[in-house]
């Protein structure tokens, strides 16, 4: 058997796989997200280490095998957040986590100290507020008590890694999120971290992904039920890990990923950026090959926020009782029109990173009319992530990327309609494939990997991942949402300068 972790924003899900990629038991435990101020987001990394032995247990219990047959463990996670430790290994403030935008002040900073183009050639990427270097310039500028007490810095599944081996380290993938990592080469930069006046020695190690780190420890294995001994490997940020489950390892595939965030992910064999930033050039999970990825900050986050505050009309859909309310919202947007008459969502709860880099941008719903209910709006709301994923593969498109075929992942990707959006903007075929579990089987291939069950992560992905359905898209509402779209694109310029 293999465990795949990942330590996610709205939850953290363990899932025990057997050796074919076959999922045993699973179990995923929520926690919330601060938000002290407006634009801000924090998460205690002792919450996230409570849901990982917790759902660590449940799986072992359900499952109710033996823990030696765990053959090894995978850690994946949300990338970029800072978790900050002292001397002795302690939590110095909440983690302040990739959806924060508190620091677009220290991105002007970083970019005059490293200069853009020196930036762009070590770190692969342009200083944005999501990464981990701005929010540690934001702690020294802001809480220099807490600064100066920094002895490790690490990000969230590695501080898990922390609880469970008592190794600090990292691998390719999340580290490429830092801007602290030459991109390239798949080593720290000296340069960068020791010209923003940080010290490398508060970095950990970097592994390649499917590299061994380290072994369950016995106190770890007391909370978590594992066997003390048991290997853990690197991991993988949770998009280059999702890309594994996924099967994007080789060229031509392109994922797209509704989770709390929407990330259209695409295999490259070299270092591909694009001269305006737009995009992120990451290490992938597999030795000696990148990734470009798009990211929208609001994706799952716009429909689960719209869930928390209006919620589904039960009484429209009277049957459906006890269902997931997830069902309902897409039962009630089936009820509208493609295309929600004229009425368009810019998705920009948490500001945007593709295309606009905008840590201010806000949400906007544009052509409201009396005639519109509210099954209108959450359909605008699924067809407004859906364009701004569409920007994300624009994107890449336009750097001489190819793209043969687009698999739909995460929470979102589960949903019949929202697939079919993304088939009908898109103007693509939508493929999903036979496991749901994204980053958490990607994370246990790699542990496949690192223990010698697979002898490469392509030849993991061959073994285990099939594609199970294809929809494709309707040429009839080409016309519709192409109007939207542009309009779509449209807005963004002209509101602005009015955030
Ligand atoms: C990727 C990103 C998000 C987070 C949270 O750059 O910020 O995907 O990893 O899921």
């Amino acid at each position: 058997y293999l465990i795949g972790i990942d330590i996610g924003t709205s939850g953290t899900k363990t899932v025990l796989f057997d050796e074919r990629g076959n999922t045993v038991a699973s179990s995923t435990v929520e926690y919330d997200m601060a938000q002290p101020e407006i634009g801000w987001a924090e998460q205690d990394p002792e919450d996230w280490w409570k849901a990982t032995c917790q759902s660590l247990r449940e799986v072992i219990g359900k499952s109710g095998i033996n823990v030696d047959e765990i053959k090894g463990i995978g850690l994946s996670g949300q990338m970029h957040g800072a978790v900050l430790l002292d001397k002795d290994g302690n939590v110095l403030r909440s983690a302040i986590i990739w959806c924060d935008q508190r620091s677009s002040a220290e991105c002007e900073e970083i970019t005059d100290i490293i200069g853009y183009g020196r930036l762009i050639e070590l770190a692969a990427n342009p200083a944005l507020t999501g990464f981990t270097a701005p929010k540690v310039m934001w702690v020294k500028k802001h809480q220099p008590e807490i600064f100066e007490k920094i002895a490790h810095i690490l990000l969230p599944k590695d501080y898990i890694r922390y609880r469970l081996t008592g190794e600090f380290a990292t691998e390719v993938s999340d580290a490429s999120g830092t801007l602290f990592l030459n991109v390239k080469e798949r080593k720290w930069s000296r340069e960068i971290v020791e010209k923003l006046g940080l010290n490398i020695e508060w970095l950990p190690e970097v592994y390649e992904s499917h590299v061994v780190s380290g072994k369950v420890c016995k106190k770890a294995a007391e909370s978590t039920g594992l066997k003390e001994g048991t290997p853990v490997v690197g991991g993988g940020g949770d998009q280059a890990a999702g890309a594994v489950g996924n099967g994007i390892v080789k060229k031509g595939l392109v994922s797209s990923t509704i989770g709390t965030s929407g990330v259209v992910f695409a295999y490259t064999d070299k270092v591909t950026i694009d001269p305006k930033g737009r995009v992120h050039t990451f290490c992938h999970a597999i030795p000696d090959t990148w990734h470009v990825m798009g990211v929208t900050q609001g994706a799952g986050l716009s429909l689960k926020w719209w869930r928390d505050n209006f919620g589904f009309e039960e009484k429209t859909l009277g049957s459906l009782t006890g269902t997931d309310p997830y069902v309902y919202m897409d039962k009630e947007a089936e009820q509208a029109q493609p295309g929600c008459g004229g009425l368009i969502y810019l998705p920009y709860l948490m500001g945007e990173r593709t295309p606009h880099l905008d840590p201010y941008a806000k949400g906007v719903f544009f052509g409201l009319t009396a005639k519109h209910r509210r099954q209108e709006v959450i359909r605008s709301v699924l067809e407004g992530v859906v364009f701004s994923l569409r920007d994300c593969l624009e994107i890449i498109k336009g750097m001489g990327i190819p793209v043969e075929e687009i698999r739909a992942s995460g929470g979102g990707g589960r949903s019949r309609i929202w697939r079919q959006i993304q088939a009908d903007v898109f103007k693509t075929d939508i493929v999903t494939i036979n496991s749901a579990e994204g980053p958490a089987l990607g994370v246990a291939l790699l542990a496949g990997v690192g223990t010698g069950l697979y002898s490469s992560v392509v030849e993991a992905c061959d073994a285990v991942i099939k594609r199970v359905s294809v929809q494709h898209p309707n040429q009839s509402l080409f016309d519709v949402y192409e109007k939207n779209y542009r309009l779509y694109t449209a807005l963004y310029p002209a509101v602005k300068d009015l955030y």
